[in-house]
């Protein structure tokens, strides 16, 4: 079988305390370990997670674009890389707000594969490229990809998230076949660029208890990225059951 991801980005959420708490109820409730699954708390709690998170893997949800040093506030991938094996990049809430634009992304991924974690390398368009239909969507797309990516590039360590901008945090997720067509897109583009070598693509954007095994349906949608949904310990154990 395939591994199938299924990650979840708790975003700006759960003090220390909370985030205790919601680690032990996750544990007491999940029942399946079939697939990979990847939780990303905020950095505050990361070294408990770390000490407990048995069955899962850890992610940081961003770093800095340099190696250490004058970053104040920032954490680098070399700070975490002892206990965290995956990072979010490029997510569209760190490009909106604070301006990461894609070279800065590509120099993170770099960071990255230096200090041997795997990026979970966020890319999509937002409400008005897609009104303008697929083929701006494929330029957008394409550009993100090729602004980022190069032929000598870690495949072997990346994650790609599909998360169209539109879908994220607002209840409209993609249909299962709309995320499809664009993640097939970004196989075919990812193997151009890699000289044929693909990489596991995952969807993100509004995926919740009712419409999860949807997209895991979908034969070219590799994992899910999950926000909201997963902020409850109990519906996002019952999301990896279900998986
Ligand atoms: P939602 O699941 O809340 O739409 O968030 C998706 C996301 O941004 C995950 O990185």
């Amino acid at each position: 079988m395939k591994d199938f991801y299924i990650i979840a980005n708790l975003k700006m959420n759960k003090s220390i305390v909370e985030s205790k708490i919601y680690l032990n109820l996750l544990k007491e409730n999940i029942q399946n370990f079939n697939n990979k699954i990847v939780i990303c708390p905020s950095s505050i709690s990361l070294f408990y997670f770390a000490n407990e998170i048995q069955g899962m893997k850890l992610g940081i949800q961003d770093i800095d674009h340099r190696e250490q040093g004058q970053g104040t506030g920032s954490i680098s991938a070399s700070q975490v890389k002892d206990i965290c094996e995956f990072a979010i990049v490029g997510h569209s809430e760190r490009r909106q707000t604070f301006f990461e634009n894609n070279k800065t992304i590509s120099e993170k991924l770099q960071m990255l594969w230096k200090n041997n974690m795997t990026p979970i390398f966020c890319i999509g368009e937002n409400q008005e490229v897609r009104n303008k239909g697929f083929k701006a969507i494929e330029k957008h797309i394409n550009k993100q990809l090729r602004d980022s990516l190069f032929e000598d590039s870690k495949w072997e360590n990346l994650l790609v998230a599909y998360e169209p901008i539109w879908a994220i945090g607002t209840g409209l997720s993609a249909s299962p076949e709309q995320a499809s067509e664009v993640i097939s897109l970004i196989h075919e583009t990812v193997k151009e660029i890699s000289g044929g070598i693909d990489v596991p693509i995952l969807y993100g954007g509004s995926v919740n208890e009712e419409n999860h095994l949807d997209f895991q349906n979908e034969e070219k949608i590799n994992g899910l990225l999950i926000g909201s949904a997963c902020l409850d310990p109990i519906t996002f154990s019952k999301i990896i059951n279900n998986s």
